[in-house]
């Protein structure tokens, strides 16, 4: 399938886990990338596997902090000035934080993690909207959570700001489809990527492993999810195929936010 032939994504958090899964996914679909995260080296390495698995895509590496408005303005500038349009938006980049009670939730790691996760999408979506407005057309996906849709424990900026995610989604989703805009979310489980990585080592420190063996217990599938999965999931939701799904935010998680 080539449903992103002469289409033009930008994809945020690009240099790690799910943001790289999905613009690979996309590259051999034939997209122009805009890849854009905090992390230079997490970019070059998204960049050579790009280039491994489609070496014709065209890719434009952006290294920017979300939750700096104007670096996030730039980004956007730089993809409009270089390939003259948006057709569709992974807003990705997020961050989990350090977990604790939420008497014990520093204030400042609050603010730290809703500044990524809900600033950040926020940024994107004024930036990437006010384009696909004035073209006519474009998708927006956005990264929530399960921790967007249920209560998780421990992760009281992770919950605020993908809740806040999830409400982002459906407003503009109300505001923009008369403009032949859709706005959706996903809702990824436990996907094994370095962030989930770095949560085990919270729960495990070192016998991580052996905690997330015991964590996946809990899942219908008794697994974690595959990256490539989420990368299926985007890109159908960012093809034109899935025009219609509008403030839609679809789990992926192996069935565990829908068991009692
Ligand atoms: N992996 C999971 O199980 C899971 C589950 C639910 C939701 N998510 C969400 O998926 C998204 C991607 O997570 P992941 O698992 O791929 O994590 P990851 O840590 O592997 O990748 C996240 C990427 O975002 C980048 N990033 C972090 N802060 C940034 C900032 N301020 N500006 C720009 N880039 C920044 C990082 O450098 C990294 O490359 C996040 O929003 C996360 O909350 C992940």
């Amino acid at each position: 399938m080539n449903r992103f032939e002469e289409k033009v994504v930008i994809v945020t958090g690009a240099g790690s886990g799910l943001g790289q899964a999905a613009a690979l996914q996309l590259a051999k679909e034939g997209a122009k990338l805009v890849l854009v995260d905090i992390n230079q080296a997490g970019l070059d390495d998204t960049k050579s596997k790009v280039q491994a698995v489609a070496p014709k895509v065209e890719t434009l590496l952006v290294t920017a902090n979300v939750a700096t408005e104007s670096e996030v303005e730039n980004f956007v500038n730089q993809t409009v000035e270089r390939f003259g349009k948006i057709d569709a938006f992974f807003n990705n980049a997020g961050v989990e934080g350090k977990q604790n009670l939420t008497e014990d939730y520093g204030t400042d790691e609050f603010q730290k993690v809703v500044s990524i996760n809900l600033n950040g999408v926020f940024y994107g979506m004024k930036y990437v909207l006010k384009v696909m407005k004035e073209q006519g057309y474009g998708t927006i996906v956005n990264t929530a959570s399960v921790g967007g849709i249920r209560g998780v424990g421990n992760q009281s900026g992770y919950a605020a700001s993908k809740h806040g995610v999830v409400g982002l989604t459906r407003n503009s989703a109300v505001e923009y489809g008369e403009y032949g805009i859709s706005v959706k979310a996903i809702a990824p489980g436990a996907i094994m990527t370095p962030m989930v990585e770095g949560s085990l080592r919270q729960m495990g420190g070192d016998n991580w492993e052996e905690a997330g063996k015991q964590f996946v217990q809990g899942n219908p599938m008794k697994r974690f999810g595959k990256p490539e999965e989420i990368g299926y999931l985007v890109a159908f939701l960012l093809s034109n195929q899935a025009d219609f799904i509008n403030g839609a935010v679809i789990p992926i998680d192996g069935g565990q936010s829908y068991k009692y």
